[in-house]
């Protein structure tokens, strides 16, 4: 059981984000290590999300946002997405009736349209079957990419103007929020960067403009309850001034 698990219990759950998202990177180096194939620490990591998210949802975050399959990640060799695919499929047939069990709403992020029709069939079901979820909510983030979120959103706000239902100088720092993928989430307070690069590797780039960034070489299949206990931690001594001065004298 850990430290928040512990304080949630007695009550002194202090200043927890509502939203922390998370880089799940590491899964390969992880496999390599073990002399594993990387598809293993893909299964690995996969696990992991289901514990991680299981547990944040128990201490009371409201989101936790998962990086999965970058618009980037199509760069690996053919054989490597395929196993990265078969595994989504395989995870996601086993989460339809978990997650609703479990009281966890997922939600996918990112361009979806492009994969296949069975996992394509097998995100509505997901989405169908946990939308009436409030308490917690899980977004992977499958096929996204940061540029690609903005430029949809830049191209989706002029269709509106051309249709007529807005004008330019309709669009504010609120409003335009509205186009992007993670439409009605809380922007993360919390960034979290297992595998040790000090990169944002194209993830959530409007929504953590002003995030805390906790990297760890920790690799994402190691990264457990008690690693996130201590990034948790270590947002909590955090002074988030957002560009005005410290309120701690
Ligand atoms: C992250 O782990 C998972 C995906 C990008 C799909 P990696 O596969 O990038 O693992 P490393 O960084 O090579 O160890
Ligand atoms: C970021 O990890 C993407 C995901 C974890 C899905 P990468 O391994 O793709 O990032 P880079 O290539 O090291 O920047
Ligand atoms: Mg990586």
């Amino acid at each position: 059981m850990g430290v928040f698990s512990t304080r949630q219990k007695t009550g002194q759950a202090s200043s927890l984000p509502r939203h922390v998202a998370v880089i799940m990177d590491g899964n390969g180096r992880w496999a390599q290590k073990r002399g594993l194939p990387r598809t293993a620490g893909h299964k690995a990591g996969a696990e992991n999300f289901r514990t991680i998210a299981t547990y944040c949802k128990d201490i009371g975050i409201e989101y936790l946002t998962a990086y999965a399959f970058s618009t980037e990640n199509w760069k690996r060799p053919q054989s490597e997405v395929d196993a990265i695919m078969g595994l989504l499929d395989e995870y996601l047939h086993e989460s339809i009736e978990t997650m609703a069990r479990d009281n966890i709403r997922l939600r996918f992020l990112g361009d979806t349209s492009v994969l296949s029709p069975r996992l394509r069939a097998l995100i509505d079901e997901t989405d169908e079957l946990t939308r009436h979820i409030t308490g917690f909510q899980a977004n992977i983030c499958l096929n996204y990419g940061g540029r690609d979120e903005l430029v949809r959103a830049a191209k989706a706000f002029a269709c509106d103007c051309v249709e007529g239902k807005c004008a330019p100088e309709d669009l504010t720092e609120a409003k335009f929020p509205e186009y992007l993928w993670s439409s009605g989430l809380p922007d993360p307070e919390l960034l979290i960067r297992p595998g040790g690069e000090l990169r944002m590797s194209n993830f959530l780039l409007w929504q953590c403009a002003y995030s805390e960034i906790y990297v760890t070489d920790t690799l994402w299949p190691d990264f457990g309850t008690d690693e996130l206990d201590r990034a948790l931690v270590w947002y909590q001594t955090r002074d988030r001034r957002f560009g005005g001065l410290s309120e701690k004298k």
